[in-house]
Order: C-alpha cells, then sequence, then structure tokens
C-alpha cells in the first residue's frame, strides 16, 4: 500500500506521518517512509541523528541515467535491498523503518524540481510491494505540487485539516486535484480536535466525515520542544493512530 499525506501548512502532515509509519511498524509491516517535502523534516520528527547525511533521491536520477545506459529506461524497483542496491543507497534504517528523502528544491530556470519528481513518480508507480510492505509520502504544504503528478502512483491520499475555515478550503483545494490525478482513494483526517464540536465543523464543511480525529496532544506539543521523536512515546494521540491505520487497511467504513 502507497499511501501519501497533503493538507495546508502547519496542520501536522509530518507529525501524522510518522505516528501511523510508527503504528505500521507495531502491526508488524515493513515500513518504507519518503519526504517528498523540499524542506524535509521527517528524519527530525522520527529522531534521526544526522538527517543531513541521508543521500536525497534527487542525486538518484543521475544514477538511473549512468545504469541504463543511454535511456533512462524504467527500472522495476523493490524495497527489498538485496534485490536492489541501487534504492538501498538512498535508503537509510531507523528503529526498524525505512528512510528516503527527495531532497531540496532546484532552483533553476523555472524554480521547478522537475528532474527530482520524475524519479519519484518513476519509483512510485515502479514500486513493487508485498502485501506486508507500506510506503508513507510525506509532502510539503499545498496544492501546487499536485499539478506535478508526483503522486500518480499512489493507493490512498490522506489530507489533513484542522477545525478551521483556511484549513477546510485548502483540503478541499487537494481533494479536487487528487482526483483530477486519479488518486484511487482520498480521505480527511482530523487534527488538533477537541470536542464534538470541532468534529461536526469539519464534518460540515467537507461534506464527509474524516476517516480519524487525531487530538490536540500537550505530549506531541512538548516532544517537539524537547526534540524527542513522536514515534518513541507512548500513547501521544490515544487511539486515533490506530483507527487511522485500521480505516487505511479497509478495516472500517471510509469517510
Ligand atoms: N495533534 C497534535 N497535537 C499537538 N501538536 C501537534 C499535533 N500535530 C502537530 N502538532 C505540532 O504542530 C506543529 C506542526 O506539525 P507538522 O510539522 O507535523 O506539520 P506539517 O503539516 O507537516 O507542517 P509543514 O506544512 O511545515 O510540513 C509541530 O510543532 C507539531 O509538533
Ligand atoms: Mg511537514
Amino acid at each position: 500500500m502507497k499511501i501519501a499525506i497533503s493538507g495546508k501548512g502547519g496542520v501536522g502532515k509530518t507529525t501524522l506521518m510518522a505516528l501511523l509509519a510508527g503504528e505500521f511498524k507495531k502491526a508488524g509491516k515493513e515500513v518504507l517512509v519518503i519526504d517528498a517535502d523540499p524542506s524535509p523534516h521527517m528524519a527530525q520528527t522520527l529522531g534521526v541523528k544526522h538527517p543531513e547525511a541521508i543521500r536525497p533521491i534527487a542525486e538518484m536520477t543521475k544514477l538511473l541515467v549512468e545504469r541504463s545506459g543511454k535511456t533512462e529506461g524504467s527500472p522495476m524497483y523493490n524495497m527489498n535491498p538485496q534485490v536492489n542496491d541501487l534504492l538501498e543507497e538512498f535508503m537509510i534504517d531507523h528503529n526498524g523503518m525505512k528512510l528516503m528523502v527527495l531532497g531540496a528544491i532546484q532552483t533553476g530556470d523555472k524554480g521547478c524540481a522537475c528532474p527530482e519528481n520524475n524519479v519519484l513518480r518513476r519509483m512510485l508507480t515502479k514500486l513493487l510491494l508485498s502485501k506486508n510492505q507500506v510506503v508513507l509520502l510525506d509532502m510539503e504544504a499545498g496544492v501546487e505540487h499536485l499539478g506535478r503528478g508526483t503522486i500518480a502512483g499512489i493507493d490512498h491520499l490522506l489530507i489533513v485539516v484542522i477545525p478551521s475555515k483556511s484549513s477546510i478550503r485548502t483540503a478541499l483545494k487537494v481533494k479536487k486535484l487528487a482526483e483530477d490525478v486519479k488518486i484511487p482513494k482520498i480521505s480527511f483526517v482530523g487534527n488538533l480536535v477537541t470536542d464534538e464540536e470541532d468534529r461536526s465543523f469539519l464534518e460540515a464543511g467537507l461534506g464527509v466525515q474524516p476517516i480519524a480525529f487525531f487530538p490536540d496532544s500537550q505530549t506531541i506539543r512538548n516532544a517537539e520542544r524537547q526534540d524527542v521523536p513522536v514515534t518513541s512515546l507512548e500513547n501521544a494521540a490515544g487511539e486515533a493512530p490506530g483507527i487511522l491505520m485500521q480505516a487505511l487497511e479497509g478495516k472500517k467504513a471510509e469517510g
């Protein structure tokens, strides 16, 4: 299963993705987290000691061209490093999960991160997964990058939304664009939801119920301030990560 996350800036995408990664890991899945935010922050959130040492996927472009001769080709990828040594060079192992980072945006002529996004798109569409493997893609805020079709290979898009009008507006825009690029499943996930009023506000604004609600958590807030990875916390967001995972696995009706 390949899952991506989107939503307005600062709504909690990276935090929720990290918590979800931890939940899948606990459930015995092989987890690959890909940070596709040009200002990557997932490594810090997961508590990787030297995030700057991770080789960005952006560098893979050259390697792919070298390896495939004159054409770029479209090799099939596999998460298993024994089968694919190329991917291994760009993955780090961290607490039983794998992490890849897309890399900083290139401010070329058009300010487009096209090569990076092409590599990522190819990788997402060609990545062969067994049932036990999950790919989680953390993305930058907003809607602009969705137009590049980077997430074309994704099975399920999560749109994080907090109980505010502006967040709902962005979430609805993201949904529309994701439908345009034919993402098979699209779901909203509420964050910073404190009470029934917040839930109703979200549901009314979105037109459907989010598949999970994450609480406004003092534990998460403190962890971030003290550089403690959210994945190391017991019960940082109550039942929410488990509910979200189950919904993604189709064990619960979807919103
Ligand atoms: N449920 C929560 N309870 C308390 N604090 C939270 C919660 N979710 C996220 N935060 C805090 O909100 C801030 C923003 O979270 P995060 O970085 O995950 O957002 P983001 O959507 O990934 O941001 P960006 O758009 O910059 O990538 C962080 O300080 C994080 O610790
Ligand atoms: Mg983020």
